[in-house]
């Protein structure tokens, strides 16, 4: 997605060896002209596909899973990550090891948000190692619903999210691509969408 490449350029600092700071347009502070692109993209793609909820984890995905979620006119869950004291009975959990934080973080989603007749897109913000993603996946099958893709606003390639996923038999669609950081500028592969 040319648009959100040309941002990544103009207004993303490259921080370190491998991160990526966008706090001015996506994960901090939200442009949400942009966000509106983002969602239509992914909502172009999967308008035939019969899905019938985005999901995404809180907290930098829900602003591109929402736009995405209103243009294909269904409802989006954002996973909780701590436990909230309304959560108190069927809760779906997994287990999120973040080798950017080093931490790990359980995941939830209340078990009645989600059915076995429900199709599901997972939007995410980054994606990485593809551990996120992947606790999604595990709390959507344990309802018994179906994964129908992974749609991702930035993707560092040279992490192995990807390949995790793909490799567990999903379909990884990446708007921005990150091959690598050279001298402090983002060099991308061709995208996705
Ligand atoms: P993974 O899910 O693909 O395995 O990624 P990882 O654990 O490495 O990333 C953990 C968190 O760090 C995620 O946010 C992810 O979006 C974020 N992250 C990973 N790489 C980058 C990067 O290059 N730039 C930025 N800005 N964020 C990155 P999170 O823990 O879910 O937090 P948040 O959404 O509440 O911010």
């Amino acid at each position: 997605m040319q648009l959100l490449e040309e941002r990544i350029q103009t207004a993303g600092q490259v921080l370190g060896e491998n991160i990526l700071k966008v706090d001015s347009f996506l994960t901090h502070q939200v442009d949400t002209n942009l966000m509106k692109e983002i969602g239509q993209t992914f909502a172009q793609t999967f308008k035939e596909a019969g899905i019938t909820k985005v999901v995404t984890i809180e907290a930098s995905g829900i602003a591109p899973a929402l736009y995405t979620a209103e243009a294909l006119e269904v409802p989006m869950i954002f996973a909780k990550k701590s436990k909230n004291i309304t959560m108190t009975e069927g809760i779906l959990t997994a287990q999120v090891y973040s080798f950017t934080k080093q931490v790990t973080s359980q995941v939830s989603i209340a078990e009645k948000f989600l059915s076995s007749d429900d199709k599901i897109l997972i939007v995410d913000d980054f994606l990485a190692n593809g551990q996120a993603a992947k606790g999604l996946i595990e709390i959507i099958e344990q309802a018994g619903a179906k994964v129908e893709a992974v749609g991702i606003v930035i993707e560092k390639s040279f992490q192995d999210g990807r390949q995790v996923l793909e490799e567990a038999g999903h379909q990884v669609l990446s708007l921005a691509r990150i091959d690598r950081f050279q001298d402090g500028q983002v060099v991308f592969r061709q995208a996705d969408l």
